[in-house]
């Protein structure tokens, strides 16, 4: 038995299972942080970042405390969709460097002890693919099958009224064939065939050949839309559909995602992964708990991660968040991990979410609560949405649906390292827009003040790694009155209370968890002690150490 429940066990359990704890996964116990590679740091002067960029930043991200870099896509592309329209799987675009450099960056970040994740992009390629240059040939090219083909409906017009996510219909009439081929995406991005065992065979070869080079793991771009309804059925429209929204909330996705066979694909992933050792498979997967959690598989043979974005969509309350984690616990398969995301390159970010000072308390909970975090480059340093003025903007979202503000680019733009000319991110000119306050919003400056964000999340990173009972401990959330949210996490006789203030007020928190109790870290910075009742500041959040008799 392993101290990663939601209960505890009995005491004389309690020992073994912390010595135990030492052997738990790397994925179980570290923190992920996603470095969106075109704006990390560029090392050649085309405003763009690369791999040696990355690779010169290890240092700082071994300081930060992070265990895994997720890496978004490097490969080959037309960038239609800034890499998630990939031309070969098995390459690495020249924008961001060399098969040799990515080697490198490999064993550079091996030798700090840092994993590294790609972005598996299998529900489409670019169509400047080979293989779907050869399967829009003709009808019978021996790649026809690998993507999806369908005649008009008799009358003219698309197959069904699937939507594309980026606007329009998820179906474009190819000339060559006069046939339509289905993308989810982009025009440029069009769907592989999942149900062709080919298919498959070369996507499973694709795995390998980046788990022989030495990565730990993928994170799966949309792997909840990789299979689609057999019989290619319309949609059911969306009764609460506004014009305000983006075209894609028009229907319900009942046909073109999670569908029932995708759980097979993903054991099959997973098999190839299971050949190598300590590898982690993550899902990108936008589903309500009890749909998501079908994604770790019968016995567990699905994706070990799959992400929780719940945080990214919830109403910023206590009571709020206490439901999220309650019910996501209670939908989690037994022996399934749970994991927290609080930001990605497709999301508003953080800060600008629930604004500058719960953005502290957001960094608190990320941290402390049961489950792997994820963490999105530059939030640590409270990046909130960077202007892009019209003319700089370069998603093409926006582009197809304009006037709705569903450009990604605000929160995409160029990491700001220090106050120099381009905040250090590059000599050259970068490809969207600095942070306008990145003089004195940068790693370098923020690192000098001991009461920054950035310093918060350092030294929640390393309280993590410290004590087994924040980073695979046992969690139990005690209550969410007043807006404070009081949550438990144990392990042992490690006991921590978690006191987060999501209110502008202040509050006083008398409770029996309290006695004994030494506070360890406040998001202020600025306290620590013992404490028997608590005085919360308004956005203040604390964790507290509990003593246990007879120890210090
Ligand atoms: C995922 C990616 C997003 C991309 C889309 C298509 O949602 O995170 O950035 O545009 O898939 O690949």
């Amino acid at each position: 038995m392993q101290c990663n429940g939601r209960g505890s066990g009995d005491d004389n359990e309690r020992l073994s299972r912390s010595v135990e704890l030492i052997h738990e996964a790397w994925w179980k116990r570290g923190v992920i942080y996603e470095v969106y590679p075109r704006s990390f740091q560029d090392s050649n002067g085309d405003g763009i970042g690369d791999l040696n960029g990355v690779r010169r930043r290890l240092d700082y991200l071994q300081w930060l405390g992070i265990d895994a870099i997720w890496i978004a896509p490097i490969y080959p592309s037309p960038m239609a969709d800034f890499g998630y329209d990939i031309a070969d799987y098995c390459g690495i675009d020249p924008l961001f460097g060399t098969l040799k450099e990515f080697d490198e960056l490999v064993r550079e970040a091996h030798r700090r002890e840092l994993k590294i994740i790609l972005d598996y992009v299998p529900n489409h390629t670019s169509d400047a693919h080979p293989w779907f240059q050869e399967s829009r040939t003709s009808h019978t090219n021996h790649r026809r099958d690998w993507y999806i083909w369908r005649d008009g409906k008799p009358g003219g017009g698309p197959p069904n009224n699937w939507v594309s996510q980026f606007g329009g219909s998820a179906w474009t009439l190819d000339p060559i064939t006069n046939q339509y081929y289905l993308h989810s995406f982009l025009s440029q991005q069009p769907d592989l065939n999942w149900r062709n065992p080919e298919v498959r065979e070369a996507m499973f070869e694709v795995l390998q050949f980046w788990l022989d080079r030495g990565v730990d793991g993928f994170r799966v771009d949309v792997l909840w839309l990789l299979i689609k309804d057999a019989a290619f059925r319309d949609n059911p429209p969306n009764p609460m559909y506004r014009p305000t929204q983006p075209a894609i909330d028009r229907y319900l996705s009942l046909y073109n995602a999670d569908q029932p066979e995708i759980h097979e694909v993903v054991a099959q992933m997973r098999a190839v992964l299971d050949r190598y050792s300590d590898r982690v498979l993550i899902g990108e997967i936008y589903l309500p708990f009890n749909r998501l959690v079908t994604y770790y598989g019968e016995n567990l043979n699905g994706a070990q991660l799959p992400f929780n974005f719940a945080l990214i969509h919830a109403s910023w309350n206590a009571q709020e968040i206490a439901r999220l984690v309650a019910e996501y616990e209670n939908a989690l398969p037994s022996g399934g991990w749970p994991n927290w995301v609080l930001g990605n390159h497709d999301q508003p970010r953080i800060a600008e979410r629930v604004g500058e000072s719960q953005a502290r308390i957001a960094a608190m909970l990320l941290l402390t609560l049961r489950g792997t975090p994820t963490m999105y480059y530059g939030d640590e340093l409270g990046l909130a949405r960077t202007a892009v003025p019209p003319e700089f903007i370069q998603d093409l979202w926006e582009k197809n649906e304009p006037g709705l503000g569903l450009s990604r680019d605000p929160w995409r733009t160029p990491f700001p390292w220090d106050a120099s000319i381009n905040a250090g991110f590059t000599t050259g000119r970068p490809w969207l827009p600095l942070e306008s306050a990145y003089r004195t919003k940068n790693v370098k400056c923020l690192r000098q003040q001991y009461d920054s964000l950035l310093m918060l999340y350092h030294r929640l990173i390393q309280l993590r790694k410290a004590h087994r009972a924040l980073a695979v401990g046992d969690a139990l959330v005690i209550g969410a009155d007043d807006n404070v949210l009081v949550y438990e996490r144990g392990c042992g006789e490690e006991k921590f209370v978690v006191a987060l203030n999501f209110s502008d007020n202040d509050r006083i928190l008398r409770s029996s968890n309290l006695v004994d109790s030494t506070l360890v870290l406040s998001n202020y910075m600025d306290r620590e002690g013992p404490v028997s009742e608590l005085n919360l500041r308004g956005n203040e959040g604390v964790l507290l150490r509990r003593r246990f008799p007879g120890r210090a």
